[in-house]
């Protein structure tokens, strides 16, 4: 079995590809690895087994597919037992689980102080209708989202009780946000690596979700420093050593940080902008794990 420097943990090709590449030209052994591969041993080393004789000096997690609450609960323990064996994880599994629910992201966000919009989140649809009623209308909408949501699925515009997503459809817990009115349907999307905002972008579309997955086009931006300021603060806050900050400016000019994801991705990003964020990430890997050229 081999020995490597670091592993890419849940991904698909093009970003453990370019991710693989970008570690190679510092030097460096990375190689691609599935949940499934991966078993707490307490014969092994540090209680981790998988395809390596010996375990890797970082880990990279790029995905996080949706399973039962056990397989995520054996996957986050996984990820702890790789840090208590000195093994340095980007993203800390602390900080994927604040950032994968959207409630613990607003609160972390509102704690910290920085600008995010009202939430509420609850396990009763009868708090939720409460919650709507009073501070719904088609003039002041709130956003309906699923708790770990991703790419802009299952969002919906809420003006009122009657527009609540069923129990079933949220899994049973409303998380509700206030929409913010933009100028135009655009957001950002700002991809920070350990404290520095590494690229930038608008993605417009022709509706109010504009995810790139929801038909949404990403056009290259250089963040304004206060802007990179804040998105630089949302990732600390929120415990993470990468991030994609998303931020909607409101008609007074406002931003207002929407979420904040663990696991980014960054194709549209790089197209966008340019930026080798591969490069950017694995070179900050390779930094804190010593191993910097
Ligand atoms: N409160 C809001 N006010 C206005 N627009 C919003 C609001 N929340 C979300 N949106 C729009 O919907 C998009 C998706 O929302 P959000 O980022 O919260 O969801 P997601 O499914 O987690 O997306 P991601 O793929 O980034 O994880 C945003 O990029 C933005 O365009
Ligand atoms: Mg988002």
């Amino acid at each position: 079995m081999d020995v490597f420097d670091v592993a890419i943990l849940g991904d698909g090709r093009w970003h453990a590809d370019s991710l693989t590449r970008a570690f190679a030209r510092l030097g460096l052994e990375a190689r691609r690895l599935r949940w499934v591969d991966l078993r707490l041993d307490a014969t092994a080393p540090g209680g981790i087994a998988g395809p390596f004789a010996a375990l890797p000096r970082a880990v990279v997690v790029r995905g996080m597919p949706g399973g039962s609450f056990e397989r995520i609960t054996l996957r986050l323990g996984l990820l702890r037992a790789l840090e208590a064996a000195a093994v340095f994880v980007a993203n800390p599994p602390r900080a994927i689980e604040a950032c994968t629910d959207k409630s613990e992201t607003s609160l972390v966000l509102r704690r910290a102080g920085l600008p995010t919009p009202d939430f509420w989140c609850c396990e009763s649809g009868a708090a939720a209708r409460l919650v709507a009623a009073r501070e719904a209308s088609p003039q002041r909408p709130l956003v309906a989202k699923p708790l770990f949501g991703a790419q802009g699925r299952g969002l919906r515009l809420i003006c009122g009780p009657d527009d609540l997503p069923g129990e079933e459809e949220v899994a049973g817990v409303w998380y509700l946000q206030r929409y913010v009115e933009r100028p135009g349907w655009f957001d950002l999307r700002l991809f920070v690596v350990d404290g520095r905002v590494v690229a930038a972008m608008r993605r417009e579309n022709g509706h109010w979700i504009t995810n790139v997955h929801q038909g949404g086009r990403g056009v290259g931006i250089t963040a304004p420093p206060e802007l990179a300021g804040s998105a630089v603060a949302a990732a600390r806050a929120l415990g993470t050593f990468f991030a994609g900050v998303d931020v909607a400016v409101d008609v007074q000019g406002r931003p207002w940080i929407l979420e904040v994801n663990a696991m980014p991705a960054w194709k549209a990003l790089q197209a966008a902008s340019g930026v080798d964020v591969a490069a950017e990430l694995a070179a900050a890997v390779a930094r804190r794990i010593g191993a910097a050229p």
